[in-house]
Parts: C-alpha cells; sequence; structure tokens
C-alpha cells in the first residue's frame, strides 16, 4: 500500500477527489494533507476525514525559501510518503526540494503541457482562440510546469467561454484525471493516462 502525502494551499478539490478515489480499492492511501497557508480551506476537509494535516506558513520564513521548505520537510518526512500529490500547491519547490521525491512527486496543471507552463492558463488559452483546453498530470522536475507526462485530458473552448466557465469545466476534468493517474503511477505503471 502506497503512502501519499498531498500538498496544498487553498479549497483542495484536487486533494478531496484524490482522497475520496483512495477510500474505495486502491493502492495507495493517503497519510497527510500539508498546506503552505494556515487557513486553506482544504485543511479542515481532510481533517474532518481523518486525515493529519499540518500548515506550514510559508509568509513566516519571508524571502528565506530554504527554511520554509525545511520546515515544510519535517511533517512531510514524518510520514515517510512513498508519493507526494502537489494538488492547487501555488508555491515553486526548489531543486533540492523536488530532487529529494524524484521520480514520485507528482503535480496537475491546468493547461495541455507543453502549451502555458506557469499562470493564467485559460486566459492565454482564450486569448489564443484555442479550440481546446484542458490539464496535465506530471512528475514535478526542478524545471517548472516541464516534468515527464503522466496524464492528461482536453476540454472543449465554448463560444461564450469566460475564464471562470473555462477553468469550472478545465477543473471538473481535473477531479478526474488526477485519480486515474494515481491510481496508475501507485500500482508502478507509468504509462499515460489520456481522458
Ligand atoms: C486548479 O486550477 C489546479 O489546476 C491548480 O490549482 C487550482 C486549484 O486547485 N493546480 P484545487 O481546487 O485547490 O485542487
Amino acid at each position: 500500500m502506497k503512502r501519499v502525502a498531498l500538498l496544498i494551499s487553498g479549497g483542495g478539490s484536487n486533494m478531496l477527489a484524490l482522497v475520496r478515489d483512495m477510500a474505495g480499492d486502491h493502492p495507495a492511501r493517503p497519510v497527510l494533507v500539508a498546506s503552505n497557508d494556515p487557513a486553506a480551506a482544504g485543511l479542515g476537509k481532510a481533517a474532518a476525514l481523518g486525515i493529519p494535516v499540518a500548515a506550514v506558513d510559508h509568509r513566516v520564513f519571508g524571502k528565506d525559501r530554504a527554511a520554509f521548505e525545511a520546515a515544510l520537510l519535517e511533517p512531510i518526512a514524518a510520514c515517510a510518503p512513498d508519493i507526494i500529490c502537489l494538488a492547487g500547491f501555488m508555491r515553486v519547490l526548489s531543486p533540492d526540494f523536488v530532487g529529494r521525491f524524484k521520480g514520485r512527486m507528482l503535480n496537475i496543471h491546468p493547461s495541455l503541457l507543453p502549451k502555458y507552463p506557469g499562470l493564467h492558463t485559460h486566459a492565454r488559452a482564450l486569448a489564443a482562440g484555442d479550440a481546446e483546453a484542458g490539464c496535465t498530470v506530471h512528475e514535478v522536475t526542478a524545471d517548472l510546469d516541464a516534468g515527464p507526462i503522466l496524464g492528461q485530458a482536453r476540454v472543449p473552448v465554448l463560444a461564450g467561454d469566460d475564464e471562470a466557465r473555462l477553468a469550472e469545466r478545465v477543473l471538473a476534468m481535473e477531479h478526474r484525471l488526477y485519480p486515474a493517474v494515481l491510481r496508475r503511477f501507485a500500482s508502478g505503471n507509468r504509462t499515460p493516462v489520456f481522458l
């Protein structure tokens, strides 16, 4: 049974989708939900589900990223995860931190990578007049939003879409894609999932 630590920054909708899927017959189970924001709503939701939680406020550390990551590493190391899922985690992690979990840290990004790494992905897809948008689950490497792709799902861009409507459509697909990828990844299969 693989042990999964999940990192969030806000509501944690992807974290909840993953945790709910792991509640069934699944090769992994959640052992920690941690956040860089003590006020992240997802922490309360995870705690209500009986999952250990931790919060390390990045603001306390100012510009000292290394000190923040050292503090964040404590509760993560204490639960000895096999896999780390970044799920709406909005802090950029250093190559040193990422390197500690090489090949076993996943992230979901709201675009069809390699298109639109970084922020404001939906606005960029709309501005480009793309007919499709979507989301990608990838291995986290030192290069932001650029690791090996483990899954991708496409949604249509519809007439009249604004950023909020497209984001909602993509997020619903994220909640299907990420659990499908984690199931496969946790069973040792790295074949990408395409929905
Ligand atoms: C989503 O757009 C997701 O793609 C990105 O963070 C946003 C919030 O995710 N990674 P969640 O609702 O906190 O899981």
